[in-house]
């Protein structure tokens, strides 16, 4: 072994399937019973339809450099993600656009007569978006309160079990409106789900001979031959495992958010015709549904067409057993986090990388171009002992 990967997601894959293809005989193991992380997927047997298994996942990328490297595995649909949003009985697209701010002022607005709107009522909140305190300060004065007691307020809520009042401005940067019909959620230059599913494309990734798979295997257990205690010093390791377990929580533990899904196969075709609704009231616990099949309507011939899949999507504060989903990042995690990339500096031979190693929320094609862009740096060559991956 050449190379030890902790952590079958995208950045581990992409810097296995990289060493691979230099020459190394590279190890990958994750805990987990599957490939992929969090963007598995699995084609549900009684359906026939492919349920994301931790949340929706939708690729989408303007880096060039990362569209022609994913599409070396799999074929894209043309999938373009839309997303509405169900307040007090009615149905809203969002991003907020012109569709949005006219259906809910019940106006005919163009472009610059909505731009105004929004102007006046952010104006009204008598607060600066540079200098306000909280959560709620802030958006109100980007987009005005009523906008932001419809569709911000209760979401927010619901997503970080905290009253936006006592949530740092800083959670968010901006709050986009756009002045078109323009629903589209991403604006990346290219878009789509793999063609046949998450599954055969992480399978393709680590399908290169030289990569030796191991599923089930957790880097903690000193039982298994690839455990920290028998690997590190031995042989460089890319650890995309939690930066504070690699420590065991020296500093303190980082905080996470995590999501419940209650998965439910319902007896109806279609339950809310779209692959994504969101519920921003607060007297709904949940802050989406996700129905699987709208990710792929040119397979409804292989879909079972008097059943569908959904998941009611919950948010909380992630317990040291469940599975962490997005980073809290308060100023006492920051502290820690800088103290965990300390002692990373000076862990011999390891790189950390990838979401959980280094604590920050990343999209598909960000862990990707930042696996490409660590590999790019040649820090492991095969047969030179070099010790250093980082
Ligand atoms: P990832 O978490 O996928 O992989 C890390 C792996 O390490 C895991 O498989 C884990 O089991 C393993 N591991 C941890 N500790 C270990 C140990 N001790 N021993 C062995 N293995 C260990 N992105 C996007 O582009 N479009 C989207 O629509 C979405 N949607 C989305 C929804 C939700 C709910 C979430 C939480 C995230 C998304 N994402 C997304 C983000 C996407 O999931 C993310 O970019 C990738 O999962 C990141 O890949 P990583 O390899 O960094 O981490």
């Amino acid at each position: 072994m050449d190379l030890l990967v902790v952590g079958a997601g995208l950045y581990g894959l992409t810097v296995a399937e990289q060493a691979a293809q230099s020459g190394l005989d590279v190890v990958v193991i994750d805990r987990r019973d599957h490939l992929g992380g969090n963007a598995y997927s699995s084609v549900d047997e009684a359906t026939g339809i492919e349920v994301h298994r931790y949340g929706s996942h939708i690729f989408h990328t303007s880096n060039e450099r990362v569209w022609q490297y994913v599409r070396r595995f799999t074929a894209f649909t043309d999938y373009r993600h839309r997303v509405f949003s169900t307040h007090a009985g009615t149905v809203y697209p969002l991003p907020i656009n012109l569709g949005t701010l006219n259906q809910f002022f019940h106006a005919a607005m163009g472009p610059a007569a909505a731009q105004a709107l929004i102007a006046e009522q952010a104006a009204q909140a008598g607060v600066d978006a540079e200098s306000a305190a909280n959560l709620e300060d802030k958006a109100v004065a980007l987009i005005g309160r009523p906008l932001y007691e419809a569709f911000i307020r209760g979401y927010t809520h619901k997503q970080w079990q905290t009253d936006p009042r006592e949530l740092p401005a800083s959670v968010i940067a901006r709050l986009p409106v756009r002045y078109t019909y323009d629903n589209r959620y991403f604006s990346d230059t290219y878009e789509g789900l793999p063609a046949h599913g998450y599954g055969p494309w992480l399978e393709a990734m680590a399908s290169h001979p030289r990569i030796d798979v191991r599923l089930g295997v957790d880097f903690f257990d000193p039982t298994q031959p690839f455990s920290k205690d028998r690997v590190r010093g031995q042989a460089p390791i890319v650890y995309t495992g939690p930066v504070d377990r690699y420590f065991d929580h020296s500093a303190g533990p980082l905080a996470w958010r995590t999501l419940d899904l209650e998965t439910q196969t319902l007896p109806v075709r279609d339950f809310q015709g779209t692959s994504v609704m969101n519920y921003p009231d607060l007297d709904v616990p949940y802050t989406r549904i996700h129905e699987f099949r709208h990710f792929h309507p040119e397979r409804e011939d292989r879909h079972a067409q008097d059943r569908t899949v959904i998941a009611r999507e919950f948010s909380r504060p992630a317990g040291p057993d469940d599975e962490p989903y997005y980073p809290v990042s308060t100023p006492a995690d920051r502290e820690r986090l800088r103290q965990y990339r300390e002692l990373a500096e000076d862990e011999p031979g390891v790189h950390f990388g990838g979401r959980l190693g280094s604590y920050l929320y990343l999209d598909m094609h960000m862990a990707i171009a930042s696996a490409l862009q660590f590999w790019g740096q040649g820090a492991v060559t095969a047969g030179t002992g070099l010790r250093s991956a980082r």
